[in-house]
C-alpha cells in the first residue's frame, strides 16, 4: 500500500469521538451537537425540483467539464457577486463535487515531485484536507500560524526563505474556518507578491464566502444588538494596525479574484474554491467550482479527467437553479445571524466571544484546556464542541489551536439557544 496513507492524521471528529468515549453524557439532556460545520437549514423546495427536473440527464455519462450551461451560470454568478468580468467559462471555470474533493485533487495535479522536497503552505489550524492533499501528492506541510493577536492574518515571516524557495501550493481560507477572518486587499496583495517572487500556486478556499453578516438598514451589521463583542485582543485595533478596514462586517467579504482585479493582477497561478454546500444548504448535493487561472485549469480538468469525477447531470441542473437565486442566500444569512445575536449575547458574560467577520463559527478561547473543557462540556451538559488543538499543528513552538474550541452554529435556532445557555451555565461553574 502507499506509505503516504500512514503520515495522515485522524480526521478531528475521530479524535473527538475518541476523547467523548472517556465519559457518559448527562442522559437528563438532549445531545445537541455544534462540533461539526455541517449546515442544518432546510434545503431550498426549488433546488429539489430543479434536481428532479433533471433527471433525465441520468440517461448521459456527464462530462467532467460539465455542461455549458452550469459552466455560464457560474461565471455570470461570480461576475455579479465580486463585480468583475465574467471569467471565461470555458477555461476559466470548471464544476467539482463539492469543494473537498477538488482541494483534494487539486495538489495531485499541482505538485511537481520531480521538483527536490515539494512544499504546500497552510494555515494552521485548517481545515484538515489541505494537510492530506499534501502528503498525498508527496509534499510537506508547512505551517503559517493565524493568531488572534494579529487579527488572524497570515504572517509570512514565519517560514524562511528556503522553504518558500521549495513551495509550489499555498492554501489559504477566507471566510476562514475556524476563525471566520476574511482577508483583506492588503493581504491578498502581500499573498500575489509572494506568488509572483516564488512561483506558487494559490488555492483560495471560499466555501464560507456568503455567510456574512447583511448590513442593516441603519447601516451596521446585523448582528448582534450589542455590536461587536471583542475581548483581549480588540480586531479593531489589530485591523488598523495591518491597514485594514476597522470592519468587514456588513459587506460581502473580498474573494481572491476580486482581489486581483482590484490590484489590476492577473489570475495567473491563481484559483479559487468555491461550494453551494453553506450557501445553500446542499451539503449532500455535492456541488461546487473552481475557477481562475486558465493554464492551471487546463491541466487540473485534465487530471480530473482520469480521476473520473463528472458532476452528476440533474445535480448539474439544480446546481444551475442554486447559483442563480440570491433570495434563499439572504434568508439563510438571515437565520445565522439571528443565532448570532442569541448565542453571543449569552455567552458573552462568561466567555470572551467575539463575532467572526463571515462564517457560521465561533472561534472562543476557554479558561481551561480545550480538551478538558470539551469532554467536561459533554459529560455534564450533552453539548458537543470541537477543541482547537484539533484543528491545529504543532508549529513554531505552539498549537495555535490550545485553548480555544470552534462551536458552529448549525443547529436551529432554538437548540443553539439552549446550547449557548448550557455552556454559560457550564463555564460558569469552572
Ligand atoms: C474550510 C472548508 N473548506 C471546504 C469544505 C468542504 O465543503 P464542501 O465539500 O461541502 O464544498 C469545508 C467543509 O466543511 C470547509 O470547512
Amino acid at each position: 500500500m502507499n506509505p503516504d496513507l500512514d503520515r495522515l492524521q485522524p480526521y478531528p471528529f475521530q479524535k473527538l469521538a475518541a476523547l467523548f468515549r472517556e465519559v457518559t453524557p448527562n442522559p437528563a439532556l438532549r445531545p445537541i451537537a455544534l462540533h461539526i460545520g455541517e449546515p442544518k437549514h432546510v434545503t431550498p423546495q426549488f433546488i429539489k425540483d430543479a434536481l428532479i427536473g433533471g433527471l433525465n440527464g441520468l440517461a448521459n455519462y456527464p462530462t467532467t467539464a460539465g455542461s455549458d450551461a452550469l459552466r455560464g451560470a457560474i461565471s455570470d454568478w461570480l461576475a455579479r457577486r465580486y463585480g468583475i468580468p465574467a471569467p471565461d467559462a470555458k477555461t476559466q471555470v470548471l464544476p467539482v463535487n463539492g469543494s473537498r474533493e477538488a482541494l483534494f485533487s487539486f495538489a495531485q495535479a499541482v505538485i511537481d515531485r520531480t521538483r527536490e522536497q515539494p512544499v504546500v503552505v497552510c494555515p494552521n489550524p485548517f481545515y484538515q484536507i489541505y494537510e492530506g492533499a499534501a502528503l498525498l501528492a508527496g509534499a510537506t506541510p508547512h505551517f503559517l500560524n493565524t493568531l488572534p493577536e494579529s487579527n488572524y492574518a497570515l504572517d509570512f515571516a514565519q517560514l524562511p526563505d528556503e522553504v518558500w524557495q521549495r513551495t509550489q501550493l499555498i492554501y489559504v481560507c477566507s471566510p476562514g474556518n475556524p476563525n471566520g477572518h476574511v482577508m483583506s486587499l492588503q493581504e491578498w496583495q502581500a499573498l500575489f507578491t509572494m506568488s509572483d517572487k516564488y512561483g506558487f500556486v494559490i488555492a483560495s478556499d471560499e466555501c464560507y464566502s456568503e455567510l456574512y453578516f447583511d448590513a442593516t438598514p441603519e447601516g451596521g451589521a446585523g448582528a448582534p444588538p450589542g455590536g461587536d463583542v471583542t475581548t483581549e485582543v480588540d480586531a479593531e485595533t489589530a485591523s488598523r494596525a495591518l491597514g485594514t478596514p476597522a470592519s468587514v462586517r456588513g459587506h460581502p467579504p473580498l474573494g481572491a479574484l476580486q482581489a486581483a482585479q482590484q490590484l489590476g493582477r492577473s489570475y495567473d497561478n491563481l484559483v479559487v474554491f468555491s461550494s453551494l454546500s453553506k450557501r445553500s444548504n446542499v451539503p449532500g448535493m455535492r456541488s461546487g467550482f473552481v475557477a481562475g487561472d486558465a493554464r492551471v485549469l487546463e491541466k487540473f480538468a485534465l487530471y480530473r479527467t482520469y480521476h473520473g469525477c463528472a458532476m452528476n447531470p440533474a445535480i448539474q441542473t439544480a446546481s444551475i437553479a442554486a447559483w442563480n437565486d440570491e433570495t434563499h442566500v439572504a434568508e439563510n444569512r438571515r437565520l445565522y445571524a439571528e443565532k448570532f445575536s442569541r448565542v453571543v449575547e449569552i455567552l458573552q458574560p462568561v466567555l470572551p466571544v467575539s463575532l467572526p467577520d463571515a462564517s457560521f463559527y465561533l472561534w472562543v478561547r476557554t479558561p481551561i484546556a480545550d480538551n478538558a473543557y470539551a469532554q467536561a462540556l459533554h459529560r455534564d451538559y450533552n453539548v458537543s464542541v470541537l477543541p482547537g488543538s484539533f484543528l491545529a499543528r504543532e508549529a513554531h513552538g505552539m498549537n495555535p489551536g490550545h485553548n480555544f474550541v470552534r462551536i458552529a452554529l448549525v443547529a436551529e435556532l432554538e437548540e443553539a439557544v439552549e446550547a449557548a445557555q448550557r455552556i454559560a451555565e457550564f463555564t460558569k461553574k469552572l
